[in-house]
């Protein structure tokens, strides 16, 4: 196995995958496109949707790219050597070109050959899908891994809950996964037959890849039909990885982390290693900061706020603040710490760079709110914490009372509960929110499962109102506006943009009246691909980096829109109906909120 950095990794990859016909593209915002069921992106393959389900790619059918990613689903294990809310996925795709009999000896070849990775055959095992009623056994991966040289001994199979990818209870693309993992402990690993690698004990094996072979769709009825274009979607990540190759117990050992690592120790006087508690503060630091960084960097930069993703960038903040206190971080060293990622990062994400200010200026300002009710409102914590008896629930108002006073979200309130033997009454205190709050934030956390963004005639054509949307608010309000977020699902279009206040009556009635207009004219809805640089030369906006030269689609409405776009879209703006603007909402000083709603006929 080869001694490798984190530069030298994701290079190695793009370099191979180049080498096998793939176009390099960028990495895609964190912050999802136009898909209402995920707050981030949490795969290489989320950007690409569109794409898997049949949509061109300008720039082809061989596809890789180094994808930033965020799940936020455990945040309280973040601390742990392992978690990361933030982590970089490696990734190719085939877009109904190549399949399993090229993928498994390229994903062969990286792991083993000196040139690549270099890792010893006999520490491979694979797993791949062991067939059920719905679909068959995935034979051919396992006889491709055979021929490939893996051990017939190191090649397990896993029913659906193991390898197979693709939604889960709804319909869409989907199909068997074949997984690639390191054996750590070979005496375990040789004592499991073929359906037992799930009974392995723990550390066995360490999860290096996964190639997802898209060859079904999953209907209506719950039948999985064999898709026309299938599909190759894999996926590995890079800290992981980069731990394994350089023989660490943890992912904030690797590269990745080192500098950040010394600013904390040098501001702190504490070692990393030196106590678990110690490691566990610093880990904790050292993820939520990149995180932030990353959210804060983003093309679509978010900032902390009380609702969905500026929501989960507050909570990983104060977290990192709580747990900084507890290692004696001095005030304003989030940024110092951020400071290490961006130059960490800035050949490979230069938004970064571009951002800087804006990443220091914001964690600065959360952390001084934060810091200015911290101490007190553990004081008001332990107060209430040593009136109750072990295992006690404290109540949802009192939970509130520390959020709505002190600013602590009550994932950190039932953080410092367990730590104290408690518990909180959670649902209490989301009824005490939404009581204070004329709208509650817990909408967002039922977004968290991954799926897929849907291409359904509503939603498209919701798609192509939204560009009519923008361009009219350009017209109407201001030429500066631009897109800071959007959301669309079946019944309505949510789209935001950087304005100081809400429009006017008069305003709305304008921006409606353009858009309709529009509708009534029924242009076509023109695509085009052209390479980045051309599509802003000719007026076409839209907020992307361009680090490969890549060609990009652009959508144009006449002239009245001209974006720069996935798609996809109406064919026609006629097919629209009727556009009225169902509502206006401020997300934050900055930025302003509108829903919108196609009325048929
Ligand atoms: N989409 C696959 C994954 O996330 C590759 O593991």
């Amino acid at each position: 196995m080869k001694k490798i950095t984190s530069e030298t990794l994701r290079q190695t990859y793009l370099k191979f995958f180049e080498s096998k016909g793939h176009k390099i593209i960028p990495s895609a915002s964190l912050i999802p496109e136009n898909d209402p069921t995920v707050l981030f992106t949490t795969a290489g393959m989320h950007p690409l949707v569109p794409y898997l389900l049949g949509e061109r790619h300008p720039e082809g059918t061989r596809l890789t790219d180094v994808q930033k990613c965020v799940r936020t689903g455990d945040i309280e294990e973040v601390g742990d050597s392992s978690h990361l809310t933030f982590f970089e996925m490696l990734g190719n795709w085939s877009l109904g070109d190549y399949f399993k009999k090229e993928m498994i000896p390229w994903s062969f070849e990286f792991l083993t050959s000196p040139d690549y990775l270099g890792i010893a055959v006999e520490d491979i095992a694979v797993t791949c899908f062991a067939g059920d009623n719905d679909c068959p056994k995935d034979e051919e991966s396992a006889k491709l891994w055979r021929e490939c040289g893996i051990l017939p001994q190191n090649i397990y199979f896993l029913p659906k809950s193991g390898n197979w990818w693709g939604p889960a209870g709804t319909t869409g693309p989907c199909g068997p996964d074949t997984e690639m993992h390191i054996i750590r402990n070979h005496a375990e690993a040789d004592k499991l037959g073929e359906y037992d690698f799930d009974n392995a004990a723990g550390g066995t094996f360490l999860e290096i890849w996964n190639d997802v072979f898209m060859q079904y769709n999953k209907n209506a009825e719950g039948k999985y039909e064999p898709l026309k274009q299938k599909n190759v979607d894999t996926g590995m990540g890079l800290e992981r990885t980069l731990c394994i190759l350089n023989g660490k117990t943890s992912v904030y050992e690797t590269d990745i982390f080192e500098n950040a690592m010394k600013e904390i120790e040098a501001l702190t006087g504490h070692k990393y290693g030196e106590s678990e508690e110690v490691s566990k503060a610093f880990r904790v630091v050292l993820d939520h900061v990149r995180t932030a960084t990353f959210m804060l960097g983003d093309v679509k930069g978010i900032v902390p706020s009380n609702t969905d993703q500026g929501y989960i960038l507050r909570r990983i903040i104060r977290r990192a603040v709580r747990f900084g206190r507890n290692l004696g971080l001095p005030q304003g060293a989030l940024s110092k710490v951020a400071s290490n990622f961006i130059n960490k990062y800035a050949e490979v994400y230069p938004e970064l760079i571009r951002n800087a200010n804006k990443i220091y200026e914001e964690l600065e300002k959360e952390e001084n709110k934060f810091s200015k009710t911290l101490q007190q409102g553990i004081r008001e914590f332990e107060k209430v914490a040593a009136s109750l008896a072990n295992g006690a629930l404290i109540d949802g108002v009192t939970a509130f009372h520390l959020y709505d006073t002190y600013g602590f979200p009550v994932e950190i309130t039932v953080e410092m509960a367990a730590e104290k033997g408690l518990k909180v009454d959670v649902n209490g205190y989301e009824k005490a929110y939404a009581e204070h709050q004329e709208k509650s934030r817990a909408g967002s956390e039922q977004k968290f499962a991954c799926g897929l963004a849907d291409h359904k005639e509503e939603t498209t054509r919701l798609h192509t109102a939204t560009h009519l949307l923008h361009a009219a608010l350009k017209k109407v309000c201001s030429p500066d506006i631009e897109q800071k977020g959007s959301n669309i699902t079946e019944e309505r279009l949510r789209f935001d943009f950087n304005f100081s206040r809400k429009l006017t009556p008069e305003e709305v009635a304008e921006v409606e009246k353009l858009v309709n207009e529009q509708i009534k004219l029924n242009v076509p809805v023109v695509m085009k691909e052209m390479p980045l640089a051309e599509a802003k030369e000719q007026g076409f906006t839209g907020l992307f980096e361009s680090k490969y030269g890549e060609k990009v689609k652009t959508y144009s409405v006449g002239e009245f829109s001209k974006e720069i776009c996935g798609g996809p879209h109406a064919e026609f703006t006629g097919e629209l109906g009727t556009f009225k603007i169902a509502k206006q909402e401020n997300v934050s000083a900055g930025v302003k909120r509108i829903k919108a709603v196609l009325i048929k006929g």
